[in-house]
């Protein structure tokens, strides 16, 4: 049986609950939609404590388009059934008001600097700064031992490890691996609203990583050169590609000569849907 929460009185008096019986807590906050990808979090987080923790809350602050807020799918009663299959004991969903009792822009934030500026931060002014607030408030209300994040928000998942150290947060990070649909196109939430022809081109940012990916464990040449062309050919896809860059995995930079723990990072529009993915990579030789 999952138990849901929506205030924040009823959620203390659940975890404290939970810690009166000496269990520890694993937690998976998400946005609702739930798909594989969130449920293998969810099976992560249920094998490193006793208890897993989720939340649903579509967090407005970290929109920095209102029609990309006001399209965001929202199917709570199916996502209730995925978590009492998955075994999650304790759900919270919160509405605005909780989160945000004086409104979202009275409330305290939290930012990151320099890795919430970059690529996303880029693109999306403002995001991070509210995925920052928003899993700070939530780390606050659940007080977890742990929280897992997928790769999929690769940079997200940088960011939250980043907070954590600077804020001395009492919570392990766990990352989570990406979930793929048969032809690598990553599981989210936006593939959705994919048009199918749309869907049948969304795997070709896949393979754009892919082929950067095996460039660089050849040691290939001209790396640039080729990223180029490869942001080209997604482009005559149909792809308006905001960035397809290859970044060393420590703090997002671009890699120096030496640096060979790396990730290849991407963000593509199809039609009106924004498509996120990555794939790590090391620089053999
Ligand atoms: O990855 C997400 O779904 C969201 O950014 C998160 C971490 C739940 C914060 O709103």
């Amino acid at each position: 049986m999952t138990d849901v929460v929506r205030t924040v009185a009823a959620l203390r008096r659940a975890v404290a609950s939970l810690r009166d019986n000496g269990q520890s807590i694993a937690f998976v906050p998400t946005m609702g939609n739930l798909h594989r990808g969130h449920l293998r979090l969810m099976d992560q987080a249920l094998q490193a404590a006793d208890v897993c923790i989720a939340s649903i809350y579509v967090n407005p602050m970290q929109f920095n388009q209102q029609a990309d807020l006001a399209a965001y799918p929202r199917t709570p009663k199916a996502d209730l059934e995925k978590l009492q299959q998955a075994g999650v004991q304790l759900l919270f969903m919160p509405d605005d008001q909780t989160m945000y009792p004086h409104g979202q822009h009275q409330q305290t934030f939290v930012e990151v600097p320099n890795l919430g500026e970059i690529l996303e931060g880029e693109h999306r002014p403002g995001h991070f700064r509210g995925v920052a607030t928003v899993v700070n408030r939530l780390f606050n209300l659940v007080q977890p031992d742990i929280a897992v994040f997928g790769k999929k928000d690769y940079q997200q998942l940088m960011l939250v490890r980043k907070m954590v150290a600077d804020l001395a947060m009492p919570v392990t990070i766990l990352a989570g691996e990406t979930e793929r649909e048969t032809d690598g196109l990553a599981m989210s939430s936006r593939n959705a609203r994919l048009s199918p022809q749309q869907r049948r081109i969304a795997s070709r940012l896949h393979e754009a990583l892919v082929e950067i990916k095996n460039l660089v464990a050849k040691s290939s040449e001209n790396l640039q050169k080729s990223i180029e062309k490869t942001i080209k050919e997604l482009e005559e896809a149909g792809f308006a590609v905001e960035y397809l860059s290859l970044r060393r995995r420590s703090d997002l930079l671009p890699p120096e000569p030496g640096d060979r723990q790396l990730v290849v990072l991407a963000a593509a529009v199809l039609g009106d849907v924004r498509l996120i993915d990555n794939l790590e990579t090391e620089k053999l030789s």
